[in-house]
């Protein structure tokens, strides 16, 4: 016996009378299909505010991105709109009774094949030709790049060359606006993935092998990356910023960084500082062009204080977080290649103004 009095055999029966055990299943179903359906377009739309997001493009190649995904939504909603439609008809028909042998529009072997096989092939076909005039559009530009950066991929940074003009930095890629830059891709260790949702699509970076990737910013902007290919314990601290500059700003950075570190004053903290950097293991993993560490497993130190970040992405560039990192990088990123620097708390003080000195 339930609350209403009758057993579950008797409430069966009632049911099967007045069919509301069929429209309470399907009404339920087609209730949770529209908060779904709400849910996911609010998601949507609040990420398309997101830092990173691909609705809010900030180049001509993500835009075509962002074109294609708007095209593959809006079918997306038709064909939910299209079958909740049909589903609400199969309800009211089944309230009705099923005993009425009436044949209305979408019954019959015709329907099952217009709407199981006819329509999907069209529906996929219009993707699949929006997919092609997409990929078609961010292909090669005409004619050659007029910059080519490298960027390495390693557990887990990303070293950044401009190989024409003698540049090397890290997890900072420096472009023009309005004209397309050419990314030559490389694994260095395991297979990483360049990902900049603004400004294009995703490429993997294998080793052995060089991949082509083109970027381009209408406007001048902080654009951030992730390493989108999972390749190890820090994956997902392996980001980067893109930093899009107008022409001139780009070549006097180009400028700045092409020059080797900057000599310290003679008897001054800065060159206490460069005395420990340079008689400690610092040396083994890092280049400070102008002086002697020319290590190359670690990033390029040369003008680390020009970088916004440190261990790609991870930490604010500042004098606290580079204290932090130095001492114990192990409990920022763990299973990062860093090891911890066990020094005074003096000399610290002079590594640290040192390290923050190289612009
Ligand atoms: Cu590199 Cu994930």
């Amino acid at each position: 016996m339930n609350r209403w009095g009758m057993s579950t055999q008797q409430r069966r029966a009632y049911e099967r009378v007045r069919g509301g055990r069929s429209f309470g299943a399907g009404a339920k179903a087609a209730v949770l299909g529209l908060v779904l359906a709400i849910a996911g377009f609010a998601f949507t739309v609040r990420l398309g505010r997101a830092e990173t997001s691909v609705l809010d493009p900030a180049g001509p190649r993500a835009a075509r991105i962002a074109e294609l995904w708007w095209v593959m939504f809006a079918l997306g909603i038709a064909v939910f709109v299209v079958v909740m439609g049909l589903l609400l008809v199969a309800i009211f028909r089944g309230k009705r009774g099923s005993d009425t042998e009436e044949r209305g529009p979408f019954t019959g072997t015709g329907f099952v094949a217009l709407g199981g096989a006819v329509i999907p092939f069209l529906i996929l076909m219009i993707v699949f030709g929006a997919t092609l005039w997409t990929l078609i559009a961010l292909a090669e530009p005409e004619g050659p790049p007029g910059l080519t950066i490298e960027v390495a991929g390693h557990q887990f940074w990303w070293e950044v060359r401009y190989p024409d003009q003698d540049v090397v930095t890290a997890n900072e890629i420096h472009i023009p606006t309005g004209q397309p830059v050419e990314l030559k891709l490389i694994g260095a260790d395991v297979i990483h993935s360049l990902w900049v949702p603004q400004l294009s699509g995703k490429l993997d970076l294998i080793p052995g092998k060089t991949n082509t990737l083109w970027l381009e910013a209408d406007e001048p902007g902080e654009y951030r990356g992730q390493c989108a290919e999972f390749c190890g314990i820090q994956h997902a601290h392996m980001a980067f910023l893109v930093i899009a500059q107008p022409p001139n700003e780009f070549a006097e950075w180009l400028d700045a960084q092409r020059e080797p570190s900057d000599e310290p004053a003679p008897d001054s903290v800065v060159e206490r500082g460069e005395q420990i950097f340079l008689g400690s293991a610092c040396v083994y993993c890092h280049t400070v062009r102008g002086t002697n560490a020319s290590g190359e497993l670690g990033p390029d130190l040369t003008h680390l204080a020009s970088r916004r970040t440190l261990a790609a992405g991870t930490l604010e560039n500042n004098l606290g977080n580079l204290a932090g990192w130095i001492v114990d990088p192990q409990s920022i990123k763990p299973g990062n290649k860093m090891p911890a620097t066990n020094l005074g708390s003096e000399e610290l003080q002079d590594l640290l103004a040192y390290l923050m000195s190289l612009r």
